[in-house]
């Protein structure tokens, strides 16, 4: 595909510009909204709540000011709508941890040239082992997102008849819990490493779904996954892992799964071109930087492991972001 218009000046320097960016997950870091809250306070009381330079924040929430994320008037400062529904800590719907991983991986961006250059990553280990706390906030704060589109997802699946699902990598949770409510007969079980199950039990329980959701804490491509199931989903963990993890992981998934079972892959997929779609080209510099040997593919890399295995009417059910496969019957 060409480029289907020029881009103008204007924009080019406005893909260059990060000061905002970090302005506004400096403020998360400081968690100045939470100091703030629902009442507004002077630049005084702000810098003595989070421990603060009084002059040089007084410019930090200055800009924050002008990029509307806090109101001023007079030397009162005051959060916006968004701001006290989204990034006030205690609030219900906060989304801060998101901004705190990336400001967390903001260093390893920095990196980018010399891994372009050496051709060697940043770093040995992902965010999520380095800092298991932060990285059980964010899947927190995914889950709350993903519930929004996992019924549907349940629903476009079609798992009638279906009585057994592998969640592997389920994180906290989220599509086990949406189908287990979209489809009666099923049970679930979520497959993760210990550390994130601890999530994982405050959302089904939450769900009240403790009797049809188990919780198996292993590293998947080490530990046997038990079975067998009806159905395997693996929902956005390949992009973690090489060609070759992923290849095995799919061989002991087909393994696992009962004859007619199908494995259903969920990913952020390239297309064959690999220049789109244009969130996931970005993303793949994202897993390049901030991961050790994780990559984005392509739906026929997917539709390769599943080959390889012995999977049959193999399919790409979404374009760029689902694949399944059927273990053939006896
Ligand atoms: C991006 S999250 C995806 C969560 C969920 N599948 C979803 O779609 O919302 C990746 C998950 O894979 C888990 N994970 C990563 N490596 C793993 C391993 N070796 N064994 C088991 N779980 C792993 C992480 O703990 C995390 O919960």
């Amino acid at each position: 595909m060409g480029v289907s218009r020029e881009l103008s000046l204007a924009e080019v320097f406005q893909l260059g510009y990060y000061w905002e960016t970090k302005i506004l997950l400096t403020a998360v870091k400081l968690d100045v909204f939470s100091a703030i809250d629902a009442k507004p306070k002077t630049v005084q009381e702000i810098a003595g709540r989070i421990g603060a330079d009084t002059s040089i924040l007084g410019m930090l929430l200055n800009a924050l000011v002008a990029m509307k994320l806090l109101s001023k008037n007079g030397d009162m400062f005051g959060l916006s709508a968004t701001a006290l529904t989204y990034l006030v800590r205690h609030a219900p719907q906060y989304v801060g941890h998101l901004l705190l991983l990336h400001d967390a991986e903001w260093n390893n961006w920095g990196q980018l040239e010399e891994t372009v250059r050496t051709g060697r990553r940043a770093v040995d280990r992902h965010v999520f082992e380095t800092n298991p706390e932060l990285g059980s906030n964010v899947l927190a704060v995914l889950n709350r997102i993903g519930q929004q589109s996992g019924p549907n997802f349940a629903a476009r699946l079609k798992l009638v008849g279906d009585e057994r699902l592998l969640d592997l990598g389920g994180g906290a949770g989220t599509n086990a819990i949406a189908f287990c409510q979209a489809y009666p007969e099923l049970r679930a079980t979520v497959f993760d490493l210990a550390a994130t199950l601890k999530l994982t039990e405050k959302t089904v329980k939450g769900a009240g779904l403790e009797s049809r959701i188990a919780l198996h804490p292993g590293d998947f491509n080490a530990d046997p996954l038990g079975g067998p199931y009806d159905v395997v989903l693996m929902s956005d963990i390949l992009h973690y892992q090489t060609f070759q993890m992923n290849q095995d992981l799919v061989k002991k998934a087909f393994a696992s799964l009962t004859p007619g079972g199908r494995l259903i892959i969920k990913d952020r997929f390239l297309d064959e071109t690999g220049t789109g779609p244009a969130w996931t080209t970005a993303f793949t510099i994202h897993i390049l930087v901030n991961t050790q040997h994780g990559s984005c593919y392509k739906c026929s890399d997917a539709m390769r492991w599943l080959t390889t295995s012995g999977f049959g009417s193999i399919a790409e059910l979404e374009k760029t972001a689902v694949v399944q496969g059927l273990k053939p019957s006896l």
